[in-house]
């Protein structure tokens, strides 16, 4: 049967949306040289790459840090790094983010925190050539990129409502748009379909980014942005968990025309503290650019069908939202 999806979102593709990210990746991201001072960021995934990169960026603009990590040993070595580097806070929650019970608890103590949170950012991710189940039995892809952050924001709405204040930033990936036509709600765990590294991976994002449409309509009238950005091809930690020619793949060819991911730290920096994003919500940024979505990734009756299918997913393992 012919997948209904291409003749809804064929007609909206543009060439111009796809030219338009060629020409975002040779712009440099602006910089915001605005303190942190006293203010918290929250950052997921802060062990490598793109999060240790971020946190340490926050850290010398004088931000208090507390980072959600799955590996305390790392996460240890991290917190003293830079709380000695940068003489500032930094603390750590250790969470398998892949983990419902583990988002959950992730999730609550945040929630118990008396002073706001001015930045969250949304960044554990992994790329999986295999697909791989976790322990409730989800797809890695579907579990770290969508629930998680699904979970934690959900967990975090009423203190984010009460505070009136906060940025929450989706580290997403312009390898959303390998999800062409968008989420297969009647397979969101690939189990009818063979698997593929590139098409999971963008479909969890995609995921990520329809939920990002309905926190930032949620969040908007309490002064809270939703935002997501693509944090440039950057060398990093990305993949380890694949075979040996994808390993050898990655350190020949990808991370030879891949950046520092200070480039990623800088994007998301600015995006956290540049007085002239205050109200922006519901934007994709590639870096600081701002772009448009390609149409599966923009479509709200199919971010408001996977909320209701997620929910009834999630009310299986005795989880509401
Ligand atoms: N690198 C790129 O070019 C690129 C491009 C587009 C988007 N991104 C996105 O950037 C984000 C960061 O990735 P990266 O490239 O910096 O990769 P990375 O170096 O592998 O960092 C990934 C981070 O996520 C953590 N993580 C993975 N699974 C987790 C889990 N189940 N629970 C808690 N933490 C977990 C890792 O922790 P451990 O240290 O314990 O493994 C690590 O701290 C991801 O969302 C990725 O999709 C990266």
């Amino acid at each position: 049967m012919p997948n209904p999806m291409i003749s809804r979102y064929w007609p909206q593709y543009k060439w111009s949306n796809v030219l338009s990210m060629i020409k975002n990746m040779k712009v440099q991201p602006k910089r915001c040289e605005a303190s942190f001072q006293n203010r918290l960021a929250v950052i997921t995934g802060a062990t490598s790459g793109v999060g240790y990169h971020t946190a340490r960026k926050f850290a010398s603009m004088g931000a208090r840090i507390i980072m959600i990590n799955r590996n305390a040993e790392k996460s240890e070595l991290v917190r003293k790094e830079l709380s000695e580097a940068f003489g500032t806070s930094v603390e750590y929650i250790t969470a398998d983010l892949s983990v419902l019970a583990d988002m959950q608890r992730a999730g609550r103590e945040l929630a118990a925190l008396e002073r706001p949170i001015d930045a969250l950012i949304h960044n554990a991710g992994i790329h999986l050539a295999k697909r791989r189940l976790t322990s409730d039995g989800f797809e890695e892809n579907f579990a770290l990129h969508y629930l998680a952050p699904l979970v934690i924001n959900a967990l975090l709405t009423e203190k984010f409502k009460h505070d009136k204040a906060g940025r929450i930033i989706f580290v997403s990936s312009e390898a959303y748009r390998f999800a062409v036509w968008g989420l297969r709600l009647d397979d969101l765990q690939w189990e009818r379909r063979r698997y593929s590294g590139i098409k999971g991976y963008g479909s969890g994002k995609v995921a990520q980014l329809l939920s990002m449409h309905l926190l930032a309509r949620d969040l908007e009238p309490y002064g809270v942005t939703v935002n997501a950005m693509h944090p440039g091809m950057v060398r990093t930690d990305s993949g380890k968990d694949n075979g040996k020619f994808y390993k050898w793949y990655k350190r020949n060819v990808i991370d030879k025309y891949s950046a520092s991911p200070e480039l990623s730290a800088e994007a998301l920096y600015y995006l956290s503290a540049a007085s002239e994003l205050s109200r922006t919500s519901g934007v994709f940024f590639h870096l600081t650019t701002e772009e448009e979505l390609a149409p599966p990734a923009r479509d709200i009756a199919a971010a408001e069908a996977l909320r209701d299918k997620t929910a009834e997913l999630l009310k299986e393992k005795g989880v509401t939202l």
